[in-house]
């Protein structure tokens, strides 16, 4: 069994040897209609390593406990496992402190945590809230529920043709009137990484907050919240090679420390009566009720994974597997890349004129390849681009160039079945 502790540096750092990597992750090895799986589907969740699978079984081998309550043992065992998992993923987010991290059950909550506890205190009536075009649907519709029940306005930053956030335009519509910005770091639909730096650097002309989505940035670059500046980073374990049900809300300490609890119930209370009840400090405030234990300890162990791969050496083999996927793709016939931004991760969503991109996925599934198709949750953004919906192949560390190929292949053939 591996604990976090155990997990020395991949011994492929230097080289980056993705068939060592591969060996990792056990469900890799997967056969769907007797052809090797072929899973381009990260965005939606990523796979997990051996690594995190073993810690979870480990913890409940010997670890299972509920936590801070107990006065036994593995109770005491099971609270420094979760409390570890904050402190380590503290360390590799760069946070200033541990009460920054809160444990939440993804991206999701962690964004309906701040849009409904920090949005309830703060916004009134004529306010605005900015989110972008390309946002997934759980960065608009908390803040658009919140802006209905207060008042406040929802603007919008427009995206280019290519799938670009309109800086200039951005910085057009902050005012006095503005009170959040909440933008995605990069898109789950299109791969585009934002500018998130200066849109930061601008809101905090005015003092205004921003939240950056960051679900498809953990698993693909490096997160250093405090070189970031951000005052608010969301992402979900599950897409970061770590257990679905968990993941983490930071904020800068002046924020939480100022918001009102969001849920309630146990573990987030000092003192209860019939008449009052006063609440932990960070970032219990905010954990109410038995959190994902294992989930926490999971998602560190996911983390540390990575970071002892190097978030470096994960960046240049992505950039050549992007750059690799997007001449093959693009040279299928008929076929329209939607989403060419200069800056990208290796996402890449595309129609084909004539086959609907849900015969598409389903007749891709046939020989072993897993793509998502839909709107992927962005529904305006593909208002933009004038379709309905995509398909989309999205990629991690563990694929591979051979994969792209046998991918094409596949694709072109079941275009052909489908236009004969
Ligand atoms: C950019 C982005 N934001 C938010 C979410 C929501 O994540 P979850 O469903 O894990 O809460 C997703 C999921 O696809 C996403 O890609």
């Amino acid at each position: 069994m591996t604990s976090p502790s155990q997990i020395s540096a991949h011994p492929d750092t230097k080289s980056f040897d993705v068939r060592s990597i591969r060996e990792d992750f056990p469900i890799l090895q997967t056969k769907i209609y007797g052809k090797p799986l072929i899973y381009f589907d990260n965005a939606a969740t990523s796979q997990k390593p051996r690594q995190v699978i073993d810690r979870l079984v480990q913890y409940y081998e010997h670890e299972n406990a509920n936590i801070h309550r107990g006065v036994y043992y593995l109770s005491e065992r099971a609270s420094e496992a979760y409390e570890g998992a904050r402190d380590s993923l503290q360390k590799l987010l760069n946070a200033a402190g541990r009460n920054e991290i809160i444990f939440v059950r993804g991206a999701t909550e962690g964004i309906n945590l701040v849009a409904s506890s920090w949005g309830r205190a703060n916004l009134k009536a004529g306010d605005e809230v900015i989110v972008s075009h390309m946002e997934h649907h759980a960065n608009i519709v908390p803040w658009q529920l919140i802006c209905e029940e207060k008042g406040a306005i929802l603007k919008v930053i427009p995206i280019n043709d290519k799938g670009e956030m309109n800086l200039e335009a951005y910085k057009s519509l902050l005012s006095e009137k503005t009170k959040f910005v909440s933008v995605v770091y990069v898109s789950n639909s299109i791969g585009t990484i934002n500018p998130v730096k200066e849109v930061i650097e601008a809101a905090h002309a005015y003092n205004i907050p921003v939240l950056l989505d960051g679900c498809q940035a953990a698993p693909h670059l490096e997160i250093d919240v405090q070189d970031l500046d951000c005052d608010f980073f969301v992402f979900s374990g599950h897409k970061t090679f770590g257990p679905t049900g968990i993941g983490i809300l930071y904020g800068k300490e002046k924020y939480l420390d100022a918001m009102p609890p969001y849920q309630s119930g146990g573990d987030m209370i000092k003192q209860v009566s019939f008449w009052r009840t006063t609440f932990k400090e960070l970032p219990y405030k905010f954990e109410a009720g038995t959190p994902h234990i294992e989930g926490a300890i999971g998602l560190a162990t996911a983390f540390e994974y990575v970071t002892n791969i190097g978030r470096s050496n994960i960046h240049a083999y992505e950039q050549k597997l992007l750059a690799h996927a997007t001449q093959k793709i693009a040279a299928v016939d008929g076929l329209r890349i939607i989403g060419t931004a200069k800056n990208k991760i290796p996402v890449i969503s595309f129609v084909v004129e004539g086959a609907h991109p849900l015969d598409i996925g389903t007749l891709l599934d046939f020989e072993g390849v897993a793509v998502r198709t839909g709107n992927h949750c962005t529904q305006p953004l593909m208002d933009c681009f004038g379709v309905s919906a995509t398909c989309r192949v999205s990629l991690a560390f563990y694929n591979t160039v051979k994969e792209i190929d046998e991918f094409v292949i596949a694709l072109e053939k079941v275009i052909k079945k489908i236009k004969s």
